[in-house]
């Protein structure tokens, strides 16, 4: 539709779908079955997405296979144990988080760079934009399923070329995101980590400067 225009509800509504967009992890997945319309509805987000130069360098893997959830579960779990121990005096708070919900949720989705043989327009100078574009599609994806009343929680603690020998991916395709999607049993107004005290919420007048970096920073 050419020039739409929004009015002040639909406003409203792309608002209200960002700020109750949550991290879900397996503690809040229900195993009602996530149908095949609705997850072309979220690939559809995803490829719609900006791109540098167009490129569109990404792809994705539709998980539902029991086993290979249970093998990325594996690769998790590994990882998960090395990475506690890097909290030092949270150690024990990180050991009782619910990082992932692989085997909970009903869909997985791997999302990979698939990067250019050619010069990408506009990636000339900041080699990491392909990745960024892909991050793009990974943000348009949680959206538009929160709007469609789905779940989503990305895992990042994982061995990632493990992941890609499970998946068989090409060599030289880079795993940038692994997305557990599904129903969920609530919502939370708050994200979960903030509520559990890992982490406060940064005012947002700390974080924006006007034409130059101003105080201690
Ligand atoms: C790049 C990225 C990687 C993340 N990796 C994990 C992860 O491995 N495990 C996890 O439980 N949450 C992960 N998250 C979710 C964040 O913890 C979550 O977004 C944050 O706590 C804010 O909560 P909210 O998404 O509900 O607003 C990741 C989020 C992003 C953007």
């Amino acid at each position: 539709m050419k020039n739409k225009q929004f009015s002040q509800e639909e406003q409203s509504v792309i608002e209200q779908v960002i700020q109750l967009r949550r991290d879900i992890r397996g503690n809040h997945f229900t195993d009602q079955s996530v149908s095949e319309k609705v997850i072309e509805q979220i690939l559809s987000a995803a490829v719609s997405a900006p791109s540098v130069g167009y490129s569109q360098p990404w792809e994705f893997v539709v998980i539902r296979d029991r086993q290979i959830k249970s093998n990325i579960a594996d690769i998790f779990a590994i990882e998960n144990e090395k990475a506690k121990h890097q909290f030092d005096q949270k150690e024990s708070i990180y050991g009782q988080l619910k990082l992932e919900g692989i085997c909970e949720a009903p869909v997985n989705i791997a999302v990979f760079y698939k990067p250019d043989t050619l010069p990408v327009l506009g990636q000339t100078s900041m080699s990491s934009m392909g990745e960024y574009s892909v991050v793009c599609a990974v943000q348009n994806m949680w959206l538009m399923a929160r709007a469609l009343n789905v779940g989503v929680g990305w895992v990042s603690i994982l061995d990632p070329e493990r992941v890609k020998a499970e998946l068989a991916v090409p060599k030289a395709n880079q795993l940038v995101a692994y997305l557990c999607v599904g129903y969920v049993d609530e919502f939370g107004t708050k994200p979960e980590l903030e509520i559990l005290k890992w982490a406060d919420r940064k005012e947002q007048h700390s974080l924006v400067h006007y034409d130059r970096y101003s105080g201690l920073g």
